[in-house]
């Protein structure tokens, strides 16, 4: 039995209807490009990531909107003249408005039953969530070596340093109250301290203390430190302005570990400023934030703190959570590495935009319940 012209034509539509809405489901960018090198389907995912519209795209060449992208116009090409399917999962990046997405691709031969090549079929994953998890663990993984390293070291030196210090001060008492040697053994004993703080803060880096959570107020954190700072400074023209979010409830935390957190960048900033600057910082919430792709998402809160500075060297960048990074002549370069790990024991984020000349910018994410 043959079917009526009009019902196999209605069949033929809605079956492509429904590949259509398969394609666009589909939540990894398809571009589908022609032998000729034409575009002739662009999904909508890959409108995301490319920042392309599909009206801009179906229709044009793929060489030429892409003429950028060179490793991806290599697959590309690659396919359509061979045939072969080929993946890269490491080096294909796609810049898009302003911002450069890492993609996983894979580019497939588009076959007719009888053989024939007639395209390729383009995917594109957006493996951004992924290369910022590689990064965060790698980070945590540099910094947990060194930290380790480094409690070993400070246990080590803890006696001696010790008895160095007794030492000076039984030292002191022998000598009369205008001996010259008096200042010697000061300078040993203010050192010893020195160093004993450092350890005090190293070892304390190293063991995990455990939160004392508590509903706490963020604004008051930050106003009690914003307002102490103001007169630890007010020989000097540092402005400070604060824009809080009034909306944004008491998060549950551990207040003491928060103040140690805003005071060691509020510091650093003051410090970069030198004798003038505006400091601000903010707060907002963030909501239905995804620290990865695979966890359930969960509201934040978003504290800036940005000083108008020089910057940090983008050399720098990467290495000022290390320990004992510092470019200060009196910096322990702890103060960082102490803020990461604050974040980190309440399951947040923390990351340093700067540009030099331009001023840096931390921000600081907190879940409001932990
Ligand atoms: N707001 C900022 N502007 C410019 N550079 C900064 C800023 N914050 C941090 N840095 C850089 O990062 C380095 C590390 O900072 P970190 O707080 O860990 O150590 P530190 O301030 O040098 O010493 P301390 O242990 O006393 O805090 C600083 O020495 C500085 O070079
Ligand atoms: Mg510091």
């Amino acid at each position: 039995m043959t079917m009526p012209s009009d019902s196999s034509e209605q069949i033929q539509n809605s079956l492509g209807d429904y590949y259509a809405t398969v394609i666009d489901s589909v939540g990894d960018g398809v571009i589908v490009v022609g032998h000729d090198g034409v575009i002739t389907l662009f999904n909508p995912a890959a409108e995301e990531i490319t920042g392309f519209s599909r009206r801009q795209t179906v229709g044009a060449s793929f060489d030429k909107l892409f003429a950028n992208e060179t490793a991806l116009l290599e697959i590309v090409t690659k396919t359509l003249r061979t045939g072969i399917t080929i993946s890269d999962h490491e080096n294909v990046m796609v810049r898009s408005a302003g911002r450069i997405v890492p993609v996983a691709v894979t580019c497939y031969p588009l076959v007719l039953p009888n053989g024939e090549h007639i395209g390729a079929i383009l995917t594109l994953k957006d493996i951004t969530y992924i290369r910022e998890l590689e990064a965060a663990v790698r980070q945590a993984d540099r910094l947990s070596t060194l930290g380790t390293l480094a409690a070993g070291l400070a246990h080590e030196v803890k006696n001696p340093l010790g008895g160095i210090k007794g030492a000076a001060q039984l030292l002191e008492r022998e000598l009369g109250q205008d001996d010259e040697q008096l200042e010697y053994t000061r300078v040993v004993i203010r050192e010893s301290e020195r160093i004993d703080h450092i350890i005090r803060e190293l070892l304390e880096l190293a063991s995990p203390r455990g939160l004392k959570l508590s509903p706490v107020n963020l604004h008051e954190v930050l106003g009690h430190i914003l307002q102490l700072q103001k007169h630890a400074v007010a020989d000097k023209e540092i402005t400070f302005t604060a824009q809080f979010d009034p909306s944004i409830p008491a998060i549950m935390a551990d207040a003491e570990m928060l103040t140690r957190l805003f005071l060691n960048l509020i510091l650093n900033a003051i410090d970069a400023m030198g004798d003038a600057g505006r400091l601000t910082v903010t707060s907002r919430v963030l909501s239905d934030y995804r620290m990865s792709q695979n966890e359930r998402s969960s509201r934040m809160v978003v504290v800036e703190v940005s000083d108008d500075g020089p910057g940090i060297p983008r050399e720098d960048l990467e290495n000022i959570w290390s320990p004992f990074f510092s470019t200060k002549s009196g910096g322990t370069g702890l103060g960082l590495t102490i803020c990461h790990k604050i974040v980190a024991e309440h399951r947040g984020m923390i990351k340093a935009d700067s540009h030099p000349g331009h001023g840096t910018k931390f921000t600081v994410l907190l879940p409001l319940i932990q």
